[in-house]
């Protein structure tokens, strides 16, 4: 017999599920193309002078790029009114979060977070050996920030905290974040993962920089995937206090920023009135889509991210299923409920017809 060679205990880790791809869906269905509204992109396209950046930063692609990310995290540094030293980079913020987790975590150690929430959190756990305690969704698929709290053990290193959730949409509102966070020891680090923070119209859903960035323990997670329209160069960013970055900057995999990366990033940067108009229809989308599958699927949530959840328990997979045979790719979160990103107004007109002939 083969002797084993990898850890057993990753054996049961659900992989993590990537949206399908539209082109094989549609060579299958016959048609010309299909809708994919399954990974919370953002419909647009990149951002003007992205794809002019790449190419240039292309011509060097036989040179490491800088490894300090320097230029990008003063342009970040200032754009967010905080000193360089306390962001750093990496290939997407799911790397950084992982960086955290490893930062933060020795095994056996605990790493919170509400669920269902981002499906990535049980992988970055299980990869670094913690111990994954999950409180469990309100029955309004919020966080259950009391329950967190009480959740909270002496192993306990590391909390997530995804403000709008993945993938419910539902947001936490500032007197119950200032709360728990004030219930949460000095010595344990806070990640307030801000993924789809563009998308927030509610006053009430505190800018997590803004709001607690002086408190020592609170890391703000960002990326540039969603509203910035940069998901394929795969770059995110943190803030958190210098010590913190500084630690994450040191276990980060050398070079991993790439420089069409940096590049691409600091095109988009410059494109923050685009990124602002993109986001208000993005968002009067959520609102049309919201109102219209209100009327087909009851206990639809409230968004305030570029997805809508569909809470269809044993129904969900089905739903997909048939959503697909229309030419839509949602995703479904098996016997949970369905996350459909919103896309143009063409491709969600398609998503309600296919919902209401699914229904
Ligand atoms: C809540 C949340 N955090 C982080 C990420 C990771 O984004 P990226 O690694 O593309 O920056 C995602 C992506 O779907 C997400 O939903």
């Amino acid at each position: 017999m083969t002797p084993r060679l990898t850890r057993a205990d990753l054996d049961t880790l659900p992989s993590y599920v990537p949206g399908r791809n539209p082109a094989d869906l549609a060579r299958e269905l016959g048609m010309t193309e299909a809708i994919k509204l399954a990974s919370n992109e953002v419909p647009y396209g990149p951002l003007p002078g992205v794809v002019e950046a790449v190419a240039t930063a292309a011509a060097t692609a036989h040179r490491y790029p800088d490894m300090g990310v320097v230029e990008l995290r003063e342009t970040l540094a200032a754009k967010l009114g905080v000193e360089a030293d306390r962001v750093a980079t990496g290939c997407g913020s799911v790397a950084l979060a992982e960086h955290l987790a490893r930062v933060t975590c020795l095994p056996g150690d605990e790493i919170l977070y509400a669920w269902r929430s981002f499906e990535a959190y049980p992988i970055i756990a299980a990869t670094t050996a913690a111990s994954s305690v999950r409180v469990p969704n309100t029955a309004g698929h919020e966080h259950d920030l009391r329950a967190m709290s009480a959740a909270i053990t002496d192993r306990t290193r590391m909390i997530l905290v995804c403000n709008p959730n993945n993938p419910t949409g539902t947001a936490i509102r500032r007197p119950e974040l200032d709360r728990f966070l004030d219930s949460v020891p000095d010595d344990v680090l806070v990640v307030l993962d801000e993924a789809y923070r563009e998308f927030i119209t509610d006053p009430d859903v505190p800018d997590g920089l803004e709001t607690y960035g002086d408190r020592p323990n609170i890391v703000v997670l960002r990326t540039l995937s969603k509203a910035w329209g940069l998901a394929g160069v795969r770059i995110g960013y943190l803030v958190a206090q210098p010590a913190v970055a500084a630690a994450v900057r040191k276990v980060v995999t050398p070079f991993s920023t790439s420089a069409v990366a940096q590049a691409a990033a600091l095109a988009a940067l410059a494109q923050a009135d685009e990124v602002a108009r993109r986001c208000a229809l993005v968002v009067a989308e959520r609102e049309r889509v919201t109102a219209a599958i209100r009327a087909l699927v009851p206990d639809v949530p409230e968004s305030q991210a570029n997805f809508v959840w569909l809470p269809l328990g044993a129904g969900s997979a089905e739903f997909a299923a048939a959503c697909e045979k229309q030419g839509v790719i949602v995703r479904p979160f098996q016997g949970e409920g369905v996350r459909v990103t919103i896309g143009t107004p063409a491709e969600n007109d398609a998503f309600l017809a296919a919902a209401a002939a699914a229904l």
